[in-house]
């Protein structure tokens, strides 16, 4: 078992969601954004925050390798809720190099290759969107992996140096289910497909009944290898 993502700075466990997102709102807006891969988590994080604060800031890392269906849960969600979705893309030097020294598919070599472009497509772009910003809000769950057995609802992420809000921490996924149920929030339909976590499309597939939830993702890879730098930096492995 890995040592927590950060330690925690403050006891906001007893907050529900959309408390420790007004919160953060009032104290840190237009410096915290949302970092949004519109998973099922995230587009409920979304729901929650565009009703506390229309304008509230949401980004996502477009990798390059997304699904069309991910970007079909993009669109729907800028018509919904007519919210605008600030997009970072991959420094394209990098991704030309890489493409052309290691080929298409160089993540299913090692998991060293994995994390190099995941740290190319992701960990880079997402520096660039937390420059400037004092917190970032993500939709972490502890119970997603062993690896985020110990995230908190208020973290200081020495890793980005700023604070990380994951106010569905200790969310159970039957409850984020019934809110995008109970206020007809769009969703992927990849969640429709067996697809538990939603990544790029080459590193993502549906699980089977009774599988683990991150069963899909890098599923040649061992389970406590499976982050990709955005919730991990700080690990001696990661
Ligand atoms: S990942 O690190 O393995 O990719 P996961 O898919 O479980 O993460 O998502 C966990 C949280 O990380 C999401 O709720 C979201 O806050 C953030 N996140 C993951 N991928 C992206 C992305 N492409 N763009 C923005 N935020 C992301
Ligand atoms: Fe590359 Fe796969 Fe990481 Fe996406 S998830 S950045 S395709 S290794």
């Amino acid at each position: 078992m890995h040592e927590a993502t950060a330690e925690p700075i403050q006891d906001l466990e007893t907050m529900t969601a959309p408390e420790i997102l007004r919160w953060a709102l009032d104290r840190y807006h237009p410096r915290i954004a949302f970092a949004s891969s519109f998973g099922l988590e995230d587009v409920v994080v979304i729901d929650m925050l565009v009703r506390i604060r229309p304008d509230a800031r949401i980004f996502t890392l477009d990798t390059g390798r997304l699904h069309e269906e991910t970007y079909e849960v993009m669109e729907r969600i800028r018509e919904r809720y007519g919210c605008a979705i600030e997009t970072y893309f991959p420094d394209r030097h990098a991704v030309e190099r890489l493409e052309q020294e290691k080929g298409f598919f160089s993540f299913r070599q090692s998991v060293a290759n994995r994390k190099e472009c995941c740290a190319i497509r992701k960990v880079e772009p997402l520096r660039r969107a937390l420059a400037g910003l004092e917190a970032w809000i993500t939709g972490l769950r502890r119970d997603q992996a062993i690896t985020r057995g110990a995230t908190h609802k208020l973290e200081s992420d020495e890793a980005f140096g700023l604070l990380k809000l994951n106010p569905l921490a200790d969310w159970s996924l039957d409850r984020v289910w019934d809110y995008v149920r109970g206020y007809d929030v769009p969703y992927n339909t990849l969640h429709d497909r067996n697809f538990a976590s939603i990544g790029c499309s080459p590193c993502t597939r549906g699980i089977e009944p009774g599988e683990d939830i991150r069963a899909g993702r890098w599923w040649w890879e061992l389970a406590d290898e499976k982050e990709c730098g955005l919730h991990s930096l700080h690990r001696t492995d990661g």
